[in-house]
């Protein structure tokens, strides 16, 4: 994926080259930041009013002032949205704490950094939708604050690369037995027609696709629950699947080696991939957020 042209960058925008900031901030020499990443269709920002309020919500417990209110973000969207048309597109923004002489406690006076840019999203290949990816188990290593969306992702990283390097797209994450979540993404696990995903609380990030998703089915009559989900269930899961913003809902078809639901999408995913595009062509049209 090739960087982004154009990028905002403390109230400029500015070719992504050209963008400059302190290395004393404390974004690079401490991971002090939050961030998101916001799906846009046809030119609409996706489920905007969740993703704006996820991002106070993890401002809020790192102690960084929204230095912008909901009409300057739709402003700094709407420029870098119409850079690339009616493409479809993923925003992603940051906001670090600010530059400062090195020291952990907060500065005294900071300005916090903000930085954002759109590019054209990056879909999963067709093929993994059709078939399938699969996936390992890790032990959750991370913190007990899972729900900031922090910039600082070296635990999630470290995991991920795990994954690749086991030749699969995605670790799934164990914390006392139970599922926490992927390394970038929530877990759902289907079993005789009802769905279930972990709760949320300090060991997921609140994902805007997982409650999409949990809303979409209970707007359809899909069984949905919020619950613990032991180790052993994916296992005896007639389908796994993960959800993220830029890979929408996938299939998992195998984990640690051992075939999920005979190792094929199934019937669940399915009816969910309609009902999730079928949302998306609300969106486009105006008609959803
Ligand atoms: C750790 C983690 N969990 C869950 C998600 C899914 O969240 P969303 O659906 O809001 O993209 C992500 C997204 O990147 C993530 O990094």
């Amino acid at each position: 994926m090739a960087l982004p042209a154009r990028v905002y960058l403390n109230g400029e925008y500015l070719p992504a080259g050209s963008a400059r900031i302190s290395v004393f901030d404390r974004g690079f020499v401490f991971g002090d930041g939050v961030y998101e990443v916001i799906p846009v269709y046809g030119g609409r920002p996706f489920r905007l009013t969740h993703h704006l309020q996820r991002l106070d919500a993890s401002l809020a417990s790192v102690r960084i002032p929204n230095p912008l209110n909901p009409g300057q973000w739709h402003d700094i969207f709407r420029e870098l949205i119409a850079e690339h048309g009616a493409v479809d597109q993923s925003i992603y923004l940051e906001i670090t704490r600010g530059a400062a002489p090195r020291d952990h406690a907060f500065p005294a006076a900071v300005t916090p950094t903000v930085f954002a840019y759109s590019q054209p999203l990056a879909y999963p290949a067709p093929e993994q939708i059709r078939s399938g990816v699969h996936a390992i188990t890790v032990a959750d290593i991370r913190w007990t604050r899972c729900d900031i969306k922090a910039i600082a992702l070296l635990a999630n990283v470290l995991m991920r690369q795990t994954a690749v390097e086991s030749g699969c797209a995605e670790a799934i994450l164990i914390r006392d037995d139970r599922i926490t979540e992927g390394a970038a993404s929530n877990i759902f696990i289907v079993s005789g027609g009802s769905l279930a995903t972990p709760p949320k609380g300090p060991f997921i990030l609140p994902g805007i696709t997982r409650d999409l998703v949990i809303e979409l089915a209970r707007d359809h009559g899909i069984p949905c629950s919020e619950r613990d989900i032991l180790r052993s269930e994916l296992f005896a899961a007639d389908e796994v699947w993960m959800t993220s913003s830029t890979k929408e809902i996938l299939p998992i078809v195998r984990i640690d080696d051992r075939d999920i639901g005979g190792g094929r999408p199934g019937p669940a995913l399915q009816r969910m991939l309609e009902l999730y595009q079928d949302y998306k062509h609300a969106l486009r049209k105006g008609h959803a957020e």
